[in-house]
């Protein structure tokens, strides 16, 4: 039996596929490329030495979903497929709703119709809005501030429903806090298209010479030096989250969610010195206006995966930023020749 990829093509899916491939999973994957690149793809295989089936598959085209599951023996899903830029999602909000919501609902009604009832959603940690404290336990009160955490939450909960009226479904909900740095090989990472909205991957280009300078958005935040605080994990961790999430979906049914960051926060500050340190490579930056929507802190408490999945994240914040550069630096122009 096969796990569906949705997104697979996509930065947290191509992590994950490596780690799915590696422990011998059979996987079938669809991407429709409007955030990726084939290239990655190829990538996976190269790291792993592994195969598995592709479809050029948009969620919004039925017909050619079906026929993947038509054509595959899947009896469960991975959907990281989804747009998830927050100030795109703001000027066009049909696209989001349409697509992230849209897109779900297609897939949840092949998958009910083919008897493939386990799924581990990709959701965020953008589901607490701006939380009354910290760390956030996956009890907090849920809101959020923009329709891509408005398409995150109403999966969230399309995805309960569907329990709720059939039980033999299994959902793990996993919310993700700040994922960055790339795999060991730097053969995969990030590859953002145009000017870098996270943080993370503007760093990296200021530390290779692409960009000259980074914007600190704010240093008048409630936090330890004044900028803001995120919890950062390595997307290798976060992927092997994954495979924990589907071996405890083979076991149990129902509808859980988990937190999968760290535990620890770091401001944009401390990021910029941990940098510096892995690198050791100076990061020019100047302080500038607030980024309208941040929140001061987010940091998680990973109990929960610890105890229910046996997962916890092993990588350190100079890992991350090493493993950043060096894809960087493997890769100038990301996947483009
Ligand atoms: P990504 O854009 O790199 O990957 C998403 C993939 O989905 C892309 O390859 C894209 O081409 C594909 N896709 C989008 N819409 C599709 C559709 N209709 N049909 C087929 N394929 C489609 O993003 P990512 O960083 O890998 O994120 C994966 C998931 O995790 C997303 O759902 C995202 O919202 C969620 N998430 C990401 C972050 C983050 O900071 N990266 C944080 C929290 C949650
Ligand atoms: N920041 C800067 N300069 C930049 C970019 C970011 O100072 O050029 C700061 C931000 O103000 C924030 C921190 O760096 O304090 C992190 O910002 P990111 O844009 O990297 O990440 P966010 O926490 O804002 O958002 C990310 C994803 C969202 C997701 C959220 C929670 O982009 O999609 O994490 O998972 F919802």
């Amino acid at each position: 039996m096969a796990i569906l990829i949705t997104g697979g093509a996509g930065y947290i899916g191509s992590h994950t596929m490596v780690e799915l491939l590696e422990a011998g999973r059979e996987l079938v994957v669809v991407d429709n490329f409007v955030n990726s690149k084939a290239e990655s793809l190829k990538r996976v295989k190269q790291i792993t030495g592994k195969d598995f089936k592709f479809y050029e598959v948009d969620l919004l085209d039925y017909d050619a979903l079906n026929k993947v599951f038509e054509e595959n023996d899947i009896d469960s899903c991975i959907h990281f497929a989804g747009l998830k830029a927050v100030g795109e999602s703001c000027s066009k909000p049909l696209l989001y709703y349409h697509n992230n919501i849209t897109g779900t609902l297609n897939l949840c009604d092949i998958m009910q119709k083919h008897g493939a009832k386990r799924i581990v959603f990709s959701s965020s940690a953008t589901v607490y809005g701006n939380p009354a404290s910290v760390p956030i336990t996956e009890d907090f009160p849920l809101s959020t501030t923009n329709p891509y955490g408005e398409t995150k939450l109403t999966i969230e909960r399309i995805l309960k429903d569907l329990h709720a009226a059939d039980n033999e479904w299994s959902v793990s909900i996993l919310r993700y806090f700040n994922p960055i740095g790339a795999h060991k090989s730097g053969l995969i990472g990030e590859d953002p298209q145009g000017i870098p909205n996270n943080l993370l991957p503007y760093i990296t280009q200021v530390a290779s010479g692409r960009r000259e300078c980074l914007s600190v958005f704010g240093n008048d935040y409630k936090t330890h030096d004044g900028t803001g605080v995120r919890d950062y994990i390595h997307v290798v961790d976060l992927a092997k989250a994954h495979l924990k999430a589907i071996e405890r979906a083979e076991t149990v049914t129902g509808v859980e969610h988990f937190n999968i960051g760290t535990g620890v926060g770091y401001s944009v500050l401390d990021i910029v010195k941990a940098y510096e340190k892995a690198t050791g490579i100076t990061i020019n930056y100047k302080i500038t206006a607030r980024r309208p929507g941040d929140i001061d802190e987010c940091y998680a408490n990973p109990t929960k995966a610890l105890n229910v999945l046996s997962w916890k994240a092993e990588n350190n914040i100079e890992d991350m930023c090493r493993d950043s550069y060096n894809w960087q630096i493997k890769n100038p122009n990301g996947y483009e020749a």
